[in-house]
């Protein structure tokens, strides 16, 4: 894992600031804003010329008395929002990491009430995932990054969420040979260490003996041993407080069983284990924020993959919560596997709600492409709730109906329910239907469909190009209060 770690805060004017390599950003349209003679009448000329316009995303790049200063545009102040300041946090490590300059300082971008983006912005941008390279060459990693100005609580918090975010595209980046079941269960285990959480693990055997059928049938056809992993933070005053529970799909590996995908890109069913990354890191940054609240992390992990003892076509499941279910696709077994641990949540805890992230259709990415989740549930204030941390952080939702119409297409004739809707339509309602079915009545629910979003995306300057993204872990954490 590669980002910077080092994050300070400095009130200096950048002058004064020991860094040579300073980052300082211009509104579009607006009066030139740098402090310094030398710069600001050549800056002015730009700006007169139209060399130089402030539009998000341009640089200029100025050289005065040892120091290289780069002014990054800011883009219209009235457009300009906390997304914006941590694009350019992000962009200016960008920069520095392209030119290999290890230490730079930064302006808070747009004031003080932007602080905490600026933390994530700085954080998510000098992300690179270099663990596999093994010549130094091709790589450089920035060192340290010091913020002029802003509140420096709110800069380390945001340093802090951007880290856990760096965590979560790590483990979705590791090949499905390293990020296995295992790894996750030990990963689980020292977030459980270092936030004072209790940690879970049922292997195979007790499991299935447990009853949990959907995560034992997609787990027959590995041998990888699979786990059911669950944290528990108990963190508010009141320790009876209804607990928060974040449910997540663990696939380290989707084949599709015997029902097996096309060869072509498959390698990315690696990223299958996106939604366990989510609700990890939501689990590492509350590990060290320590918020006064109580939450339940879930996560059924396996592969998915054929065999001579792999689940097939036309078996017939149970899950956790008794209901019988038909296999009609094995490549439909993140259904399976959240069945069992929506189950257990509903069954254990009591939840104030539940919330769920997996990489679960393919048909969401035909409907919204990389560039928003799928939400769906049966709560319209939760509902709400997400939209507006969805605003908040960025990171894009779309909801998707939940009627009665779709809910019977996944009824089966022999068994309970189905693990498939009608062929090709409305798959990822589907999904979500069947999901309903697990949820125990009367506990608020949210669903998110996680496959376009989790991986794969078009590059910003905080989102890396086409890996893991970390999706979920700052709107989860914003909607947590936390
Ligand atoms: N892991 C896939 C969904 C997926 C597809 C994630 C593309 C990321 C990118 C899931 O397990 C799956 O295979 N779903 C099937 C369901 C179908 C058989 C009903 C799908 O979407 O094709
Ligand atoms: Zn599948
Ligand atoms: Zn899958």
């Amino acid at each position: 894992m590669s980002y910077v770690s080092n994050v300070t805060q400095s009130n200096e004017a950048w002058l004064n600031n020991e860094k040579t390599f300073i980052v300082l950003g211009q509104f579009q349209d607006e009066p030139v804003s740098v402090q310094a003679d030398a710069i600001s009448a050549q800056l002015n000329a730009a700006l007169k010329l139209g060399d130089f316009k402030g539009k998000t995303g341009e640089n200029r790049t100025f050289y005065l008395g040892g120091k290289t200063i780069v002014v990054t545009g800011l883009g219209k102040k009235d457009k300009f929002d906390a997304d914006a300041a941590r694009k350019a946090a992000g962009q200016a490590c960008r920069i520095a990491i392209s030119r290999k300059v290890n230490n730079i300082a930064i302006e808070c971008f747009g004031g003080e009430e932007y602080s905490q983006a600026i933390g994530e912005g700085v954080t998510l941008g000098s992300y690179q995932f270099l663990d596999y390279k093994t010549k130094k060459k091709d790589t450089f990693e920035l060192s340290s990054v010091t913020v002029l100005g802003g509140e420096k609580d709110d800069i380390q918090k945001g340093a802090t969420i951007g880290s856990s975010v760096c965590f979560s595209r790590d483990l979705g980046n590791h090949p499905g040979n390293t990020s296995t079941p295992t790894h996750l269960a030990n990963v689980a285990q020292s977030i459980a260490k270092e936030g004072n959480m209790s940690i879970t693990v049922f292997e195979r055997e007790e499991f299935t003996e447990m009853g949990m059928g959907g995560l034992a049938g997609v787990a027959q056809g590995t041998d990888e041993p699979p786990k059911f992993i669950i944290l528990e933070y108990y963190g508010a005053e009141d320790k009876d407080e209804k607990p928060k529970v974040l449910v997540g799909k663990g696939l380290t590996f989707d084949a599709g069983g015997i029902s097996i995908k096309p060869g072509a890109s498959m390698d990315e069913m690696k990223y299958d284990m996106c939604g366990s990354a989510t609700v990890l890191g939501v689990m590492h940054a509350i590990a060290s924020l320590k918020p006064k609240i109580n939450v339940v992390m879930i996560v059924p992990s396996t592969e998915n993959l054929l065999g001579a003892k792999a689940y097939k076509p036309g078996d017939i499941l149970t899950a956790y919560n008794g209901k019988t279910i038909e296999v009609l696709n094995t490549d439909a077994e993140g259904r399976l596997i959240l069945a069992d641990g929506l189950s257990y949540a509903s069954k254990h805890y009591d939840p104030e709600f539940i919330l769920d992230f997996a990489t679960l259709t393919g048909a969401i990415l035909f409907a919204l492409g990389h560039e928003a989740t799928g939400v769906m549930g049966t709560n319209n204030a939760l509902m709400d709730q997400v939209k507006a941390s969805s605003k908040n952080t960025g990171e894009k939702v779309w909801g998707f109906p939940l009627w009665p119409e779709y809910c019977k297409q996944i009824k089966s004739d022999i068994a309970d329910v189905k693990n498939m809707g009608a062929p090709r339509q409305a798959g990822s309602i589907a999904a979500g239907a069947f999901l309903k079915e697990f949820v125990g009545k009367d506990i608020p629910w949210i669903h998110f469909d996680i496959a376009g979003t989790a991986w794969g995306g078009k590059p910003t300057s905080i989102d890396p190009k086409g890996s893991a993204t970390g999706w979920g872990v700052r709107l989860v954490l914003d909607l947590l209060n936390v």
